[in-house]
């Protein structure tokens, strides 16, 4: 049987990963949650990079190395709803989220051999609601439904902190809206796999809407299509 594709694609803090757990659990389908994937690898390679002062220096030492993804024994397992992300065949749930963590992404993320082993991750999964940068675009291209969420940096900002402080992580306001705009632009200007709306992509500006707001917005469209 055909597998069925949803991707949303959108910045930092649009909102994607949200919508995207919801609309696979009303939808029956699986969250697969590519960000998550690649924060998985950074932690696996930050581990096996030992300590290291600064983002910089990570970056450094990583374009030094040459460690390979599959030396890092990151696996994803899957439940038909949720996604777990495993080192060692352990679960990362909240390490991954750690701000350390998020800024030393993109040094992984720059990387070809890090974005094809993601996206041969990604591929091996069936009936997704899939959310990230380049889910519409390079990863399923032939989806059945393409969705480009947006929102300005203000609100995205705020939504971050909320998120941070439910796990308990403080940060300026000032600080978070500066690490999202480097990090869109980071995500815009990447060679490989940037953040892009393809034309097939249905744009949703969730600045106006809660939660329920855009996931009613994206069943009416489904129903249109179906
Ligand atoms: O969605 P997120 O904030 O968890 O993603 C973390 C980072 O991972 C993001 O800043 C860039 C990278 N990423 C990517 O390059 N491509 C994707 N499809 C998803 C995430």
């Amino acid at each position: 049987m055909k597998s069925t594709v949803i991707t949303l694609d959108g910045p930092a803090g649009s909102g994607k990963s949200s919508v995207a757990k919801e609309l696979a659990r009303r939808l029956g389908m699986l969250h697969a949650d590519s960000g998550g994937i690649y924060r998985t690898f950074t932690l696996a390679l930050m581990r096996r990079l030992g300590p290291c002062p600064s983002h910089e220096a990570f970056g450094e030492a990583l374009s030094q190395s040459s460690i390979s993804p599959e030396s890092l024994e990151v696996s994803i397992l899957t439940d038909g709803t949720h996604q777990y992300n495993l080192i060692r065949g352990q679960d990362q749930a909240d390490e991954i989220r750690s701000p350390d963590v998020t800024s030393r992404i993109r040094y992984v993320a720059d990387r070809p051999v890090f974005r094809e082993a993601v996206n041969a991750l990604l591929r091996g999964m069936t009936n997704v609601v899939a959310d990230g940068r380049d889910m519409g675009s390079v990863v399923f291209p032939n989806a059945s439904y393409k969705y480009y969420l947006e929102a300005s940096v203000d609100i995205r900002a705020a939504r971050r902190a909320a998120e941070n402080e439910a796990r308990g992580w403080k940060e300026d306001l000032g600080e978070i809206k500066e690490s999202i705009r480097k990090r869109d632009e980071e995500d815009e200007k990447r060679e490989y796999g940037a953040l892009i709306r393809t034309p097939d992509m249905i744009l949703i500006d969730t600045g106006p809407l809660n939660l329920e707001g855009v996931i009613g917005r994206i069943l009416n469209s489904l129903q249109i299509k179906f």
